[in-house]
């Protein structure tokens, strides 16, 4: 029989969502009830780098923080262990797996409760084939892990995004102009999608769905035909035109992936261009990262969390926590590494946004 688990790491990895907190207090708090010890690794594995940045966390140390956005723990997008950057004159990378494993040990820890998006889940996978058991929690604003059907964050994101929708909406009626926004969801459109039908928008870009422009101006000036002068049109940072590339603002390098942003910049001067009809864009950016979860977000991550020690305690390890609504379930952590979930571009949701008039530039 596997030996009980008394005392788990937590960590947060990979870019900040709304709900990190809430999760992080759901881990300690149901820790504690199972007399489990709970240890916070800060800033991602670098907690199992430097054991100095670790503490012990009891209830007292979570308390009031599950409706505050960012994360306690503090994280990195840069922090994989086994390409860890190093300074050298020509950048470069180090493995800091071996001692990583070496101190989880050390440190008496059983097994971790790992908060990330796929990178991180990816890494805790690896370390736990060098004996590092784990459970992982979906986190991403992005929407874009497979085997759930949300992850927390998101909510909060597409709400924000959908406020500054609406906010675009009566500037751009007042002064007859197309307002181009973009928003965030790396190479999956989930975020441009609920926010567009949340907010009202005429055109929506996707990455699974690539734009053709002409055909986006053609419903820009079909609007304007039938009198109304103002066209809103959501752009998802890694949407691209048929043939043509996603807009890469840096590019990737052995430990960062590369950064996307310049889209929504070209979409609207290339509507300005065609159509005559003056453009403006903006970038809503890392405001959809930032501030209070919903209170969605709060009790999906509150359920997560738990659930989490809970299948620690049990010896269920190596697995990822999920949402299959109504219920929270755990699926292998294999099935979810190194993919993503993608908009279905033939399902319900898209199916909806064209029956209401919503175009795909397609
Ligand atoms: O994955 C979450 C996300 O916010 C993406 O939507 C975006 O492309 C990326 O992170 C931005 O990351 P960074 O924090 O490096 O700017």
């Amino acid at each position: 029989m596997a030996k009980p688990v008394k005392r788990i790491g937590v960590l947060t990895g990979g870019g900040d969502a709304p709900g990190l907190n809430a999760v992080i207090r759901a881990v300690v708090k149901t820790a504690t009830n199972l007399g489990i010890e709970c240890v916070g690794l800060e800033d991602s594995f670098d907690g199992l780098i430097y054991p100095e940045r670790s503490r012990v966390l009891t209830p007292k140390d979570v308390t009031g923080i599950l409706r505050l956005g960012g994360t306690i723990l503090g994280t990195t997008n840069r922090g994989n262990p086994f390409a860890y950057p190093v300074q050298t004159a020509d950048g470069g990378t180090a493995d800091y797996s071996k001692l990583c494993v070496e101190n989880f040990h050390k440190m008496g820890m059983d097994a971790l409760v790992v908060i990330g998006g796929d990178g991180t889940l990816g890494i805790a996978y690896e370390l736990q084939k060098h004996g590092v058991p784990m459970v992982g929690v979906p986190k991403t604003i992005d929407n874009d892990i497979v085997e759930t059907t949300m992850t927390f964050g998101f909510d909060t994101a597409v709400s924000f995004a959908t406020y500054a929708i609406d906010r675009l909406h009566s500037t751009a009626e007042a002064h007859h102009r197309v307002m181009c926004v973009e928003v965030m969801g790396r190479y999956a459109g989930w975020i441009a999608l609920y926010s567009g039908m949340a907010g009202g928008a005429d055109i929506i870009l996707i990455p699974e769905i690539p734009y053709d422009i002409n055909k986006v101006v053609a419903r820009v000036k079909e609007r304007e035909a039938w009198g109304a002068h103002f066209s809103i049109v959501v752009v998802a940072e890694g949407a691209s035109p048929v043939g043509g590339e996603r807009e890469v603002a840096i590019a990737g390098t052995a430990d960062r992936v590369e950064r996307l942003g310049g889209i929504a910049a070209k979409v609207s001067a290339d509507i300005e261009r065609l159509s005559g009809k003056e453009s403006r864009h903006v970038v809503l950016g890392h405001l959809q990262r930032g501030g209070s979860p919903t209170s969605y977000d709060r009790v999906l991550a509150t359920r997560f969390g738990a659930f989490a020690v809970e299948l620690l305690n049990q010896g269920k390890f190596g697995m990822m926590v999920a949402l299959r609504s109504p219920e929270i379930v755990a699926v292998p952590i294999e099935k979810v590494v190194g993919k993503t979930r993608n908009v279905p571009v033939n399902g319900d949701l898209v199916r909806t946004a064209r029956n209401v008039g919503i175009s795909f530039g397609d």
